[in-house]
């Protein structure tokens, strides 16, 4: 199998004359310089090549056909499939006591209790049968609360080991609306990849790419010829993946390579997504022209300096045309969040007081929004988040809101709330002002929001766009003749404005939102797997 070389790799001295300064790439970072040497190997003629964009709001595949990549529809026609999945729920049952492991701790807390009661008079020595009750009891709650903490990771994935029926991308997200407490649904995994995750957790994910992967595959093959087998893939990867972890870009890659492998890929190679679309970009290009290619999606925003145009268009080796890059984990995801925690937590009490005078809480209208947080989400279902904010209810003052948070978390509509987030920012694209219905949280209830509340919601997030496209300028050391926007994020007019504002007299090329990573994966592998 071709590998992609994740060991570090410098920008090769005297290749780079446009730029004083020589970051050194990551270690995980693999441009497509790294590809030059490899072997262009043929295959039996149903063999195929494709590339994939494995997004955090949606997936898409593309094929080489008629000398041009094309993508191809994986859902109801759409080339686009959200990036979600859906199986049934299975049982899991809490264990049984472990009556050895009692017997040792009723020893020990006798012998423990004895102590207490000859050092301190005030403590009464406990019957045999009183110790052994408590210590059943805790054992019991123990084990409660160890299936409890399990059952998200586990449980979802014996789900999805037993024959339970697995549904993808818009069923998915339908199955999960019409349902939430009957199956498990898990959307945008992506975000998930470069978290600091514990080893049934990451095992889950794995599970979850795989099943994704391998669906993404059966529904391309389905598409073309009978026999058609898609075996070389170019899977396209952010600069930096969401997540906290200091490895996280290794944990993410390793993961989606062994995801794609167990898929049933054989060929796999990783490509920076601003890179590919940049390659889209370039197949359009009359000239040589240097390109501030910026990409945000729903999980990650990224961005990257290239030159790109005639002269480079078919080369193997393409790392000196990448001038500098830089990327974020702030997506679409978090422009939801942030409108839904400074618009729509309101009506749920944010801002409200407690009756000591105090103000609740922020914390408690994060968790049930910040649905890209595994372990925020974890928190915010548990029983202990239930019991919590009954307590708040008794505190607050405005309890008919308060009480909505309430029903978010009882009914597990964190992702219908964030969903309802996500449409609202979307309809501000054609529009100035959108009625959002909360109606399945409580009867008429609802808000409208306007794109100038829009703006001020996500400001941070916008700012931080342009930070990062300073940060590959000054890397490259050289202004861009054209700014090329790409992504679904950069289709709302708020962040369109702001690139325009923030980069007056240059060129701002809107790409094709949903399409150009992926073309540009296609590209690719065209070139390196044909
Ligand atoms: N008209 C619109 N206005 C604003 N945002 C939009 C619009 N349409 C889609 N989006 C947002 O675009 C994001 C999805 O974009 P895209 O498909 O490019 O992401 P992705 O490739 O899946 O994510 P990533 O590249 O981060 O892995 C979502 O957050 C979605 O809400
Ligand atoms: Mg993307």
């Amino acid at each position: 199998m071709l590998r992609c070389n994740k060991g570090g790799a410098k920008f090769p001295q005297g290749e780079r004359t446009r730029h004083s300064a020589q970051p050194t790439l990551p270690r995980d970072i693999c441009y497509p310089a790294r590809f030059s040497s490899r072997p262009t190997s043929r295959r039996s003629p149903t063999l195929m090549y494709a590339g994939i964009d494995f997004g955090t709001s949606n997936c898409s595949i593309g094929k080489w056909e008629n000398d041009a990549p094309q993508l191809v529809p994986l859902e109801n026609g759409s080339t686009r499939l959200p990036s979600a999945i859906y199986t049934s729920r299975t049982h899991v049952a809490v264990g049984r006591i472990d009556e050895d492991e009692l017997a040792l701790r009723v020893s020990r807390a006798t012998a423990l209790n004895r102590q207490q009661s000859r050092e301190a008079g005030s403590v009464r020595e406990l019957t045999a049968a009183e110790i052994e009750n408590i210590e059943r009891g805790l054992m019991r709650r123990e084990l409660e609360e160890r299936a409890q903490r399990k059952s998200e990771s586990e449980t979802i994935r014996s789900a999805l080991y037993a024959d339970s029926e697995i549904f993808f991308g818009e069923a998915a997200i339908e199955r999960h609306a019409e349902d939430p407490l009957s199956g498990y649904f898990m959307k945008s995994p992506k975000s998930f990849l470069g978290a600091d995750l514990e080893t049934p957790q990451l095992e889950l994910f794995s599970e979850i790419v795989t099943r994704m992967l391998s669906h993404i595959k059966t529904t391309a093959e389905g598409e073309g010829e009978a026999d058609d087998q898609i075996t070389s893939i170019v899977l396209g990867r952010p600069v930096n993946f969401h997540g906290n972890k200091a490895d996280g870009n290794a944990q993410a890659l390793n993961l989606m390579e062994r995801a794609a492998i167990s898929a049933g890929f054989e060929q796999i190679e990783f490509l920076m997504e601003p890179v590919a679309a940049s390659l889209d970009y370039e197949r359009q290009l009359q000239q040589d022209t240097i390109v501030l290619v910026l990409d945000i999606g729903g999980g990650t925003t990224d961005c990257s300096m290239v030159e790109i145009g005639p002269t480079f268009r078919g080369r193997s080796d393409r790392l000196s045309s990448v001038l500098g890059y830089a990327g974020n984990r702030v997506g679409g995801i978090d422009l939801d969040i942030k409108l839904a925690f400074e618009r729509l937590m309101p009506l749920f009490g944010r801002g409200t007081s407690q009756r000591s005078g105090l103000p609740l809480p922020n914390s408690l209208f994060w968790k049930p929004i910040a649905v890209n947080d595994v372990n925020l989400q974890a928190e915010f279902a548990s029983r202990q988040e239930a019991a919590s904010l009954h307590s708040f209810l008794r505190a607050a003052v405005d309890k008919q809101k308060f009480s909505r948070l309430i029903t978010l978390q009882g009914e597990r509509l964190s992702h219908r709330l964030s969903r309802s987030a996500e449409m609202a920012k979307i309809a501000l694209t054609d529009q100035a002002r959108v009625d959002v219905s909360l109606d399945y949280v409580e009867m008429d209830l609802g808000i409208d929001i306007s794109r100038d509340q829009l703006r001020d919601a996500i400001e941070k997030e916008l700012k931080l766009f342009i930070s990062l496209m300073k940060e590959a300028e000054a890397q490259a050391g050289v202004r861009p003749d054209v700014v090329y926007v790409t992504g679904g994020s950069a289709r709302s007019p708020v962040v369109e404005s702001w690139i325009r504002t923030h980069y007056p007299g240059v060129d701002i090329v809107v790409g094709d939102a949903f399409g150009s990573v992926t073309s540009g994966l296609t590209t690719w592998a065209h070139q390196i797997f044909r």
